[in-house]
């Protein structure tokens, strides 16, 4: 029996006004596995997860989820079927103390893997539960990273899409996340991880999508990638 991904992006093309950004970018995720998109700026990581959370809807092609087409849904349903965009400015209110952030993100809707509570989410975020009535504007980079990440398991996600949640830390910040990232892998949350730096998608994915120009140019696994010195040099201009 072969199972359906938990996620399949099929000939998607998307893009703002007359621009077309991404075209016919293909990509699917299975249940429990962390897998990355990199690639440079403007490559069309971000224009990527809007159209799968529905931010943005598609020109043409599908986006399945649990075997169900979202192609056409809004980020409003999608997030309520328990997909949940972390973008890269990290959202979260600043006006407001930690505590009130994770409440705000309790709404319950989402099925799948368990939500935590509020209080779970502190207990397992050291660094929040320090500062749970603080305003979330006295947080870190690195710490409002957390929350970010904690808001969505609150929500109850069980694939979580991270743009780019590394970008501007600093490397012992960025060690903390990339530690996050595993432990909600290890809760049983799906992970699609966008990012530049390929060494963080080396060593945390099971599976790498490299993008260029809004096309999938690539695909392999951690192992594969790290020995395709061609690839990485040509698409990320890097030698691992
Ligand atoms: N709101 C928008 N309106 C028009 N064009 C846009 C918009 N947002 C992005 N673009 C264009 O779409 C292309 C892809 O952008 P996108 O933000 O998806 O790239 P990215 O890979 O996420 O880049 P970065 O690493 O800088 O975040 C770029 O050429 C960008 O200029
Ligand atoms: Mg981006």
């Amino acid at each position: 029996m072969s199972s359906e991904p938990l996620l399949a992006v099929e000939d998607v093309d998307a893009g703002y006004g007359e621009t077309t950004v991404l075209r016919e970018l293909s990509m699917s995720i299975d249940e429990g596995e962390i897998v990355s998109l990199v690639g440079r700026n403007g490559a069309g990581k971000t224009t990527t997860l809007r159209s799968i959370v529905g931010i943005l809807t598609p020109t043409s092609g599908t986006v399945t989820y649990r075997g169900t087409d979202v192609t056409a849904l809004e980020a409003t349903e999608t997030v309520r079927r328990g997909l949940a965009l972390v973008p890269e400015e990290r959202r979260i209110f600043p006006e407001l103390t930690v505590e009130e952030n994770l409440e705000l993100a309790d709404y319950g809707g989402a099925s799948g893997v368990d939500s935590l509570s509020v209080g779970e989410a502190l207990e397992t975020f050291e660094n929040l539960q320090e500062r749970a009535s603080n305003p979330g504007s006295s947080l870190s980079g690195g710490e409002q990273q957390m929350l970010a990440i904690a808001r969505a398991l609150v929500g109850g996600a069980d694939l979580v899409l991270l743009d780019e949640p590394t970008e501007g830390l600093a490397p012992y910040i960025v060690r903390d996340v990339m530690d996050i990232v595993e432990d909600l892998n290890d809760r049983g949350i799906t992970v699609l991880l966008v990012e530049q730096n390929v060494r963080v998608c080396l060593e945390l994915a099971d599976r790498n999508y490299l993008i260029n120009q809004g096309e999938i140019v690539y695909e392999g696994t951690s192992a594969e990638l790290e020995d395709d010195e061609e690839v990485l040099d040509r698409y990320l201009g890097v030698t691992v």
